[in-house]
């Protein structure tokens, strides 16, 4: 039997009833046998401050440090702001970046996305891609999931229940579970 593999989900919306978080409780429902994903809330971290930094990381964001070091793969899913990245996310991925030893470098990861928009976040996730390629994480290319509509594809309490939705994000995890594990294998 192949290894577990641990993934750290992240969404990238403060919002309670958001897409993007709902999106991300799917993906765990939804995780491959030997796939665990476990989720870090962002409401902790605060506005990057290199004074603060200096200091030292604070808690949460030393948490965050640490938790994406020891996952085997990252899964974050982003909303589009603006066409862009929201600023909760990249300020996150900032603060995670600081050296000493970020904890991006070589990482596995996949992107998803949610927008109650036509282009289900298309452009923010390309926008994801080259941050974290600058910090040399190994982004999955292949099945892209780009929720559109997504007003239509969840009901009133935030579960996904449109079906194709669902299938393509299982398609995406199981595609994670293999990236991961030839990653693995190509640092050896
Ligand atoms: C948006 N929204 C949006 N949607 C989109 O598809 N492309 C975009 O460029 C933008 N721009 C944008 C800017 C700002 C400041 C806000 C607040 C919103 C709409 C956005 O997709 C919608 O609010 C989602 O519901 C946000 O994701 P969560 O919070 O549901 O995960």
């Amino acid at each position: 039997m192949a290894d577990p593999i641990s993934v750290l989900g992240i969404a990238g919306s403060l919002r309670q009833g958001s897409y993007n978080k709902a999106t991300l409780r799917a993906a765990v429902e939804l995780a491959p046998p030997g796939m665990t994903i476990e989720t870090f809330d962002l409401a902790p971290i605060q506005p990057y401050n290199e004074d603060v930094k200096q200091r030292g990381f604070p808690p949460p964001e030393q948490e965050l440090r640490e938790r994406i070091r020891t996952a085997d793969a990252l899964l974050i899913v982003t909303p589009e702001y603006n066409r862009g990245v929201p600023g909760v996310l990249k300020n996150a991925i900032d603060w995670a970046s600081r050296p000493p030893d970020q904890p991006f470098d070589g990482k596995p990861a996949a992107i998803l996305g949610a927008s109650p928009g036509m282009i289900g976040t298309a452009v923010a996730q390309y926008e994801l891609r080259r941050y974290l390629g600058v910090l040399n994480a190994v982004v999955m290319n292949t099945p892209s999931v780009m929720i559109s509509h997504a007003s239509e594809k969840f009901d009133a309490q935030g579960r996904l229940t449109d079906q194709p939705t669902r299938e393509v994000i299982s398609r995406a995890l199981q595609a994670l579970a293999d990236w991961t594990r030839w990653a693995a294998q190509a640092r050896r």
